[in-house]
């Protein structure tokens, strides 16, 4: 090796050790998700995750992701509800009420990581629940025209990240 080479090796190492660390972690723990990809964009673009050399911090990020995206549908929800007409209205109302109750149980997803407790598939696959009836009831009343897009199904993806993540730190110690 040249020196100039050395310096740059002898950088990397002292320079950068924590990123490349986080960088390994994000794609060894996503490659075990459904959604690599998304997983991967999620985490490398929150600074506490590019930054995080545990799992759990992996997985908190993920649920605040999760928990952001599921606000974000409700909030959308309220708002058309004040202007929407019949059909679509009795849809929206069901998707008020399962949006309500899906960041109901990521806040007791988060209570759990918060006591480090990473057997909440309960409370994470009844949220995935929610956003289904919200989908499957739009779909039932105006087929092929969803006022929420694919927002639902991102939701869906991003829980079942935050599954996999949980469900990783819980072997890690078994
Ligand atoms: C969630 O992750 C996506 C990338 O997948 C990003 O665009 C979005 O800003 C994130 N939201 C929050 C609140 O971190
Ligand atoms: C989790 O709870 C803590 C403490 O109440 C709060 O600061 C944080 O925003 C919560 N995170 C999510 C994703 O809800």
């Amino acid at each position: 090796m040249n020196t100039i080479s050395k310096v740059f090796v002898l950088m990397l190492i002292t320079l950068w050790p924590n990123q490349i660390l986080a960088q390994n972690l994000i794609i060894t723990a996503c490659d075990k998700t459904l959604y690599k990809e998304l997983c991967r964009k999620t985490l490398q673009n929150d600074p506490e995750s590019r930054a995080a050399t545990s799992l759990e911090v992996l997985a908190k990020v993920a649920l605040k992701n999760a928990t952001s995206t599921a606000t974000q549908i409700h909030d959308q929800v309220k708002k058309l509800l004040k202007s929407a007409s019949k059909p679509i209205k009795a849809a929206l109302r069901d998707c008020n009420e399962v949006y309500q109750d899906a960041l109901e149980q990521l806040d007791d997803t988060n209570t759990s990581f918060i006591t480090k407790n990473y057997d909440i598939s309960t409370y994470v696959s009844a949220a995935m629940d929610d956003a289904d009836t919200c989908d499957q009831s739009i779909e039932e009343m105006t087929p092929g025209k969803s006022p929420i897009g694919s927002q639902g199904t991102t939701f869906s993806q991003l829980c079942s990240i935050v599954l996999a993540l949980a469900k990783q730190v819980n072997g890690k110690g078994r």
